[in-house]
């Protein structure tokens, strides 16, 4: 079996099962030097990609067209064209905060239908430790009728992409890659080495790469919790917290992190695939899920402070205009998807404030779709009596000024609110006779 040869030689395929975030760049990737089959469930996704337009904005048509051996299809049956089959579908969590493994259960069932001897079915979702062999294995076998290990082979190698970042992508990010056998190991590493200009990392066991994975995040999200609660406690205390980790940041082990609400796909949602198996196998995570909670419940913080600040203000709170700026789940990215800005509007609403969201890179219909609100455009005229700046997006930082801020709140009728969620202003550069200026 060498997989590796027969792919530079352009004698077998690599096949990409869902093109989103991460299925896409590395299918590009690909395609630029190996013929690569692009398989996606969803029609309209094709077709968009067959016009070279990415709606994720992760690719541009410039790098589509660049992948001169990439061909998109909805056929599974053209799965069967390729030995080296890399499986990146959602892994959501349901509304109970469970994993729900069904778009890898159908993914597997898919594969597995249209599985060569011979082949390579590489995941990359992100799961808990065991998910791999212990779940898609099974349903591979039985829809291939092949025997793991004789016939074909599996592996894993997490993604770690950071959507809206150019810089750290597929190319320019260590991979870790893991397989069932040494063979295996070797003949994905360097497959992935063809693109992965970082190199890969060749880990120990599949179940020490999924477990990897899902600590990075698992990591980040509670060392951001734990500045999310110092926040809160800073702020009791009238500290400015940011001033506080400037200080801090200064010793050389001081892990730099900023409070905010922490949203996404990705760090919101994979400790739970961790807390699952853990409680599963019999062990109660705390620390895990403390941190889960602290960051869940910043929506409703920085709403509660928002209506505090808007009583200090001297406004009647039922009624009062809030204009919400950024509705996506970070910066510079349009993906709307568990966006803990909804957290902040809703409980605002629960205030009876009346609540109007801005964001330039969302796009209406999903915001409509997903959440029931109506974005309004956003105009430097719309006059309210607060201000929360949510998400800190290039466009808002670079087009607000203290002035366009002030002009949006009638002055001579008290002071506005700016709540500064991601502390674009400085302490100070308000009047404070003016403008009542909080930051978290
Ligand atoms: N987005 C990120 O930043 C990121 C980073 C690292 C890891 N991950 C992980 O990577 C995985 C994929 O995430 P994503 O953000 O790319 O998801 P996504 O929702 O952007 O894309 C998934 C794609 O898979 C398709 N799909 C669903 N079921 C399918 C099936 N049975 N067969 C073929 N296609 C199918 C969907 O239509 C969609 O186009 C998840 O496990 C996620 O946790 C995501």
């Amino acid at each position: 079996m060498n997989i590796f040869e027969q792919l530079k030689n352009k004698e077998t395929k690599l096949a990409v099962v869902g093109l989103g975030y991460v299925g896409l760049p590395l299918a590009v990737e690909f395609g630029k030097t190996i013929e690569v089959i692009g398989f996606d469930v969803k029609e309209s996704r094709i077709e968009d990609l067959n016009n070279q337009y990415d709606e994720t904005n992760e690719t541009t048509a410039e790098d589509i067209k660049s992948a001169k051996f990439l061909e998109f299809t909805c056929d599974p049956s053209r799965l069967k064209e390729a030995k080296f089959i890399v499986v990146a579908v959602p892994t959501p969590i349901n509304k109970n905060k469970q994993p729900d493994l069904i778009f890898m259960q159908k993914a597997s069932e898919t594969v597995g239908r249209n599985l060569s001897k011979g082949a390579i079915v590489v995941f990359e979702s992100t799961v808990y430790p065991g998910v791999t062999e212990d779940i898609c294995v099974p349903i591979l076998e039985e829809c291939s009728k092949l025997k793991c290990g004789e016939d074909f082979k599996i592996a894993y190698s997490p993604e770690r992409i950071n959507p809206g970042d150019k810089e750290h992508n597929v190319t320019s990010i260590i991979k870790v890659v893991s397989g069932m056998d040494d063979e295996t190991l070797d003949q994905v590493a360097k497959v992935y080495e063809m693109v992965v200009k970082a190199g890969v990392f060749r880990a120990k066991s599949i179940k020490s790469a999924e477990a990897a994975k899902v600590i990075e995040n698992t990591q980040r999200d509670l060392n951001i919790a734990l500045i999310n609660e110092l926040a809160i406690i800073f702020n009791m205390m009238n500290i400015d917290t940011r001033a506080v980790l400037e200080a801090a940041g200064t010793k050389w082990n001081f892990i730099k992190m900023m409070p905010g609400l922490v949203g996404g796909h990705c760090i919101g949602v994979d400790p739970y695939y961790l807390t699952f198996k853990a409680e599963e196998i019999g062990y109660h995570p705390q620390v895990i899920l403390a941190g889960r909670r602290i960051n869940d419940a910043m929506g409703k913080y920085i709403a509660e402070q928002t209506v505090k600040k808007l009583i200090a203000a001297e406004k009647k709170v039922h009624g009062a205009k809030v204009m919400v700026m950024g509705i996506t789940f970070k910066e510079n990215v349009s993906d709307i998807r568990n966006s803990r800005v909804i957290d902040v509007v809703n409980e605002l609403k629960d205030y009876g404030v009346s609540v109007s969201v801005a964001d330039p890179l969302a796009s209406k219909e999903e915001v409509m779709h997903e959440y029931g609100l109506e974005l309004v455009d956003y105009s430097k005229d719309l006059k309210v009596d607060a201000i929360v700046l949510a998400v800190n997006h290039k466009k808002f930082v670079d087009e607000l000024s203290v002035e366009v801020i002030k002009g949006h709140f009638d002055l001579g009728q008290g002071k506005g609110v700016l709540v500064d969620v991601k502390g674009v202003f400085e302490l100070g550069e308000f009047d404070s006779k003016e403008v009542l200026y909080w930051r978290l």
